[in-house]
């Protein structure tokens, strides 16, 4: 299967780190035009010009914005009128005992987590209805079907990146616009490495960290090691092709096989 997305414009918010930015490299080395954000204008600049390094595709830029706000999301829209794959990658998450959030935080992580992906999909997805092709991603979680104890606040944000994409994905049906969900499972990025490190310590080998993180911490993955950002990746560029025109509406697992149900 040959992928070539020469032609679109892709805008991954959230892709100056983790599995943002290796789903935007991923989607560059396709040949898509590809939209780097993030909040910070310097950060910004400084991954687009890496990944345009890394992947010789000169269509790569960013725009610096934050998408937590309309302000943010106009912000984009006015810079990059023509996007016709949006990945709604942007997300926050952090542990906080579930009686000991207040209503601010709930609030914040509905904002960052979920209006964000709406307002963007708001924005584009009737310019690509008129068009008759366009595409919509939302990277949720494992954690949507197995909300994690420890951050039940995130969990619900990510159950609600399921049904935001499918009810727009019905909503757009027949137009030849795709909307999806990709449930990331356990990722290995800067802020995961970081956080095992610091489970087990300094002295523990990162490899014996990890190896240990999922079989304490994360025991139903088939996988049994941390999915690499471009693992993630690879799917989300295949959802985004149009070999995948028959896959609307779906929550689509790139997870390790953690979460121990037949469907989806
Ligand atoms: N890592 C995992 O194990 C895992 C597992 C399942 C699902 N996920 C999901 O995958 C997505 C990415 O996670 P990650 O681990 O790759 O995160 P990450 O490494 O923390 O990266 C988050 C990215 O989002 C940007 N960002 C944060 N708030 C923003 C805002 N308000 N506006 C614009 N950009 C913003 C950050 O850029 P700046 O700091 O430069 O603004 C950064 O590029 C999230 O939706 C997360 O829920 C992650």
């Amino acid at each position: 299967m040959h992928i070539d997305l020469t032609g679109h414009t892709a805008l991954v918010t959230g892709s100056t780190s983790g599995i943002g930015r290796a789903i935007a490299t991923a989607l560059a080395r396709a040949g898509a035009g590809v939209v780097v954000n993030g909040r910070d204008g310097k950060r910004t600049e400084e991954a687009a010009a890496a990944i345009r390094e890394e992947t010789g595709n000169p269509g790569v830029r960013g725009v610096a914005a934050d998408v937590a706000t309309q302000e943010g999301a106009d912000a984009i829209v006015a810079a990059e009128p023509e996007v016709d794959i949006l990945v709604n990658n942007t997300g926050v998450f952090g542990p906080m005992p579930v009686f000991e959030v207040p209503d601010a935080e709930w609030r914040r992580y509905f904002e960052v987590n979920v209006l964000s992906g709406v307002r963007m999909a708001r924005a584009y997805v009737p310019r690509m209805v008129d068009k008759g092709w366009g595409r919509v991603i939302f990277i949720s979680s494992d954690s949507a079907m197995l909300p994690p104890t420890e951050m039940v606040h995130y969990g619900i944000t990510k159950t609600a990146q399921l049904a935001v994409s499918r009810g727009m994905a019905q909503s757009v049906a027949g137009t030849g616009v795709t909307i999806n969900s990709v449930l990331a499972g356990p990722t290995l990025t800067e802020g995961v490495r970081q956080f095992i490190g610091e489970l087990y310590g300094e002295d523990v080998p990162f490899e014996e960290a990890e190896r240990r993180f999922m079989a304490e911490d994360r025991p139903t993955s088939l996988l049994r090691r941390l999915i690499r950002p471009e693992e993630i990746a690879n799917l989300v560029v295949y959802v985004s092709s149009d070999h995948a025109s028959a896959t609307t509406g779906a929550a689509l697992r790139s997870d390790g096989g953690l979460i121990p149900t037949l469907i989806p």
